[in-house]
């Protein structure tokens, strides 16, 4: 049996159907719905979806912001209705929106920080943090004078000053610049194994799920549509996408009897090809028609990207459908049954 010293609390997140509603009757915004998922502790675990999924409504509800309409979950093996005191002790949230106060600084904030939680014994803690994010040398700097990614790391230092077990970052790295970014998730992963926390993020940006999390729940309309580590996801989709223009239409039966085709769309002269390899279909390709005919090429192998167009018809980021695209995944869908 472990010692007590090596008996680490729960720092798990468990959600049983859990949904909430905005409104009800017919204009009811089913913003969660049934969701139900096991978020182990100690991993970085992602919510990746798009505008409107439900991401800051599912953080909302498990950090006791606002209600759930039904279901149950817990955090940090505590029930988020039963015992919203005990969570609430337990977890740091970085909000998506700035927190800081400008006309104070960095110091001034975690004081501010500690006397809102009414903390003791916090000093030594803010000192460490201040230390740990490299920013002791400006702690009595105004935040207002601060870069973006300072102020973020400051964020976090807040979050972690009463030494929670669970962390949830509101899309952590919205409107920050690639470089920042970069930087924010050298950071996360830092704080993760640093600090041994939970850390639950939300996202729509498909690389930084793929970077940083160690599972991946894809979200949409309220609904969970696939979990899985990030290549869990990735071999769901077992095909590569070929995408072709030739300079006149050919026949499609010639590209469909090559072995390994799937499936064979073709829109006047444009071309989109499921194929279990892409390496081992354009040698015969190019043998079967002439090389000449054809005048682009490309070929899309599996990502997180394709398996969120696999899922949901659309392209994560986009409003705007691509045409061909969704129109060939969703055909896949219903021909999968
Ligand atoms: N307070 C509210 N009142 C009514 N509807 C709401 C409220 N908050 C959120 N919603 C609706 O619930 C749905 C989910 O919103 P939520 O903010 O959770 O999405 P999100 O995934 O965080 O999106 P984004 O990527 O834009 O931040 C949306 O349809 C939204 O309009
Ligand atoms: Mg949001």
């Amino acid at each position: 049996m472990a010692a007590p010293s090596d008996v680490r609390p729960d720092s798990s997140i468990v959600t049983h159907e859990l949904s909430k509603d905005y409104g009800s009757g017919d204009r009811a915004v089913h913003a969660l719905d049934h969701v139900t998922l096991t978020i182990p502790g100690g991993t970085v675990f992602g919510l990746l979806g798009p505008n409107g999924a439900g991401k800051t409504t599912l953080i909302k509800v498990l950090t006791g912001i606002t209600d759930p309409t039904g279901g149950a979950a817990t955090v940090a093996g505590f029930n988020i209705r039963r015992d919203p005191m005990e969570v609430k002790a337990r977890i740091g949230w970085v909000a998506a929106e700035v927190i800081l106060d400008d006309d104070f600084t960095a110091r001034e904030n975690l004081w501010l920080q500690a006397k809102l939680q009414s903390l003791t014994n916090w000093q030594g803690r803010a000192e460490d943090l201040l230390k740990y994010f490299s920013l002791q040398d400006r702690a009595d700097d105004k935040v207002s004078h601060f870069s973006t990614g300072m102020r973020k790391k400051l964020e976090i230092a807040l979050a972690l000053l009463h030494q929670p077990t669970v962390i949830f970052m509101d899309e952590p790295t919205i409107g920050l610049d690639v470089s920042t970014r970069r930087m924010l998730w050298d950071i996360v992963t830092g704080v993760h194994k640093e600090f041994g926390v939970t850390v639950l993020l939300t996202t729509h940006y498909i690389e930084e799920a793929d970077a940083l999390c160690d599972r991946i729940a894809i979200i949409d309309q309220g609904k969970i549509l696939a979990e899985g580590t990030p290549s869990e996801l990735k071999s769901r989709v077992k095909a590569d996408i070929v995408q072709l223009e030739t300079a006149q239409p050919i026949d499609p039966s010639l590209v469909a009897k090559i072995p390994g085709v799937q499936e064979v769309r073709a829109q006047g002269n444009d071309w989109l090809i499921r194929v279990a390899s892409s390496e081992e279909f354009l040698p015969v390709l190019f043998r079967t028609i002439q090389p000449e005919l054809i005048r682009r090429i490309s070929v899309e192998k599996p990502s997180l990207e394709t398996v969120f167009l696999d899922i949901t018809g659309r392209r994560l980021g986009e409003d705007e459908p691509i045409r061909d695209v969704r129109k060939f995944y969703a055909q896949m869908r219903r021909a999968r049954g």
